[in-house]
């Protein structure tokens, strides 16, 4: 079994050390933030991710798995170590690598012995080749050092799930015997591996990532024309899926895509592909469309109400981005607060997980009954199973009109709601 070091306990970092040390390796993650690595040293994750904390005491408890601020005590025994920084988006849409090439120095200077780095953040092509060079240039131990890319698929809400289920892991490695121990690393995993050079790994991702965006604002045009001509659009899309070509994944029609990864990762390639001279025009459309998806939801909302909402009580259901998370980042129901706050209407929020929104500046309710009381439309923003689980007959007693906008398709075979119901889906007559 390996010592691994993880730097950086965000989302990818701490999955990826807690299974690492789940398949019996010893890992040590390192966060240069101190209150955050005291919580998880008691086995507190700070993120909301189903089986996570579970797998995190266990392995604590096991002494596979520890957590420190200390680069020189995580490096002392360590053979591989994981770069799991953020690289949040700049200004330009470019991935911005500050964390990275922090990373890159922290190493150069503090490790003791031959390791292999392996870049798990999503980065631009080419990234790799620049955190082997700052390695190289900063390094002070007399060690050798190779970097291997391996980029992440999971899905928040179901990574842990992903990790020992994926389809396959991406290795790009510039030698034979580099990518051969990472894929020795991951063998209790039995899983598919896909080795490449390190720059064609960072395009999978990327690749990857953008194409099943493309694929949401694909099947959110063909929604729209649906809308227009009549048509439904779960029905062509399992029409469509059945094609193995094709596939069902993904072709869910709904208010578009959020999240940490596919705004990101689409801008970033798009970009990437424009300053390269080989422009990426399906993905920069596939951005307009999700952009555009919102606002055309908003339009249909103001449209109910007459083009005026000033007064008038309006509910959300859902916070975050999607179900199972309460990642708030990208998240229509962001924009669709601000809007129709900005345009004068009553908003209150439920959400099962997510309670503050502080940055908005909305409190969620505790229950959904409080949240729907008196409302004159409901807007189904995220397809929490319990929207579908919820009494709706004591919705119906409790609202002042019984109008829903289903931003997710979620209701559209609902009983109650498609018999008594003012019902608005996407793609749908
Ligand atoms: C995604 C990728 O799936 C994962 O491989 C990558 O590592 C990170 O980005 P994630 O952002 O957690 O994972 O969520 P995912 O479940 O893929 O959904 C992304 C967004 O697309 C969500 O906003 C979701 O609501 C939306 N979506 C997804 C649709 O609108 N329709 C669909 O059919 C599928």
């Amino acid at each position: 079994m390996t010592n691994v070091a993880v730097i950086g306990t965000g989302y990818v970092g701490l999955v990826t050390g807690v299974v690492l040390s789940e398949i019996g390796h010893t890992v040590t993650c390192i966060d240069i933030d101190d209150c955050k690595v005291n919580k998880l040293k008691a086995g507190k994750s700070p993120i909301y991710e189903p089986g996570l904390d579970e797998l995190m005491v266990k392995n604590i408890e096991a002494n596979r798995l520890t957590f420190t601020t200390n680069h020189v005590d995580a490096f002392l025994h360590a053979e591989i170590v994981f770069i799991a920084v953020g690289t949040p988006q700049s200004e330009s849409g470019a991935a911005d690598l500050t964390y990275i090439k922090q990373a890159a120095k922290d190493i150069a200077l503090h490790i003791v012995n031959d390791t292999i780095v392996v870049v798990k953040s999503t980065v631009p092509v080419g990234t790799n080749d620049l955190v082997q060079s700052i390695i190289e240039e900063n390094i002070v131990a007399n060690v050798k050092v190779e970097v291997v890319s391996n980029p992440e698929f999971l899905r928040e809400g179901h990574a842990i799930h992903d990790t020992f289920h994926g389809d396959r892991i991406v290795i790009g490695a510039e030698t034979e015997k580099s990518g051969s121990i990472i894929e020795q690393l991951f063998k209790p995993l039995s899983l598919p591996i896909v080795r490449t050079n390190r720059k064609s790994a960072e395009m999978i991702k990327y690749a990857a990532n953008a194409f099943l965006a493309v694929k949401i604002s694909y099947i959110n045009e063909i929604a729209n024309l649906c809308e227009a001509v009549g048509a439904n659009v779960a029905d062509v899309a399992d029409g469509m899926g059945m094609d193995h070509r094709v596939g069902r994944a993904f072709l869910n029609a709904g208010l578009g895509y959020g999240g940490s990864c596919f705004p990101k990762d689409t801008e970033a390639i798009a970009y990437l592909a424009k300053e390269n001279d080989a422009p990426l025009t399906i993905v920069e459309k596939a951005i307009q469309v999700n952009t555009k998806q919102r606002q055309l939801f908003l339009e249909k909302v103001m449209q109910h109400f007459n083009d005026n909402v000033v007064g008038r009580k309006i509910a959300i259901l859902g916070l975050s981005f999607k179900p199972n998370t309460d990642d708030l980042r990208e998240a229509p129901s962001l924009y669709l607060i601000e809007q129709l706050k900005n345009r004068g209407a009553e908003i209150t929020v439920y959400d099962p997980i997510v309670r503050e929104a502080t940055t908005i500046g909305v409190t969620s309710t505790e229950f959904i009954q409080q949240c729907v009381d008196s409302t004159e439309a409901i807007l189904l923003v995220t397809e929490w199973d319990e929207f579908k689980t919820v009494d709706w007959s004591e919705i119906s007693q409790l609202v002042h009109s019984k109008v829903l906008f289903d931003g997710r398709n979620f209701l559209s075979n609902h009983k109650e709601i498609q018999t008594n119901w003012q019902y608005y889906g996407i793609g749908q007559v």
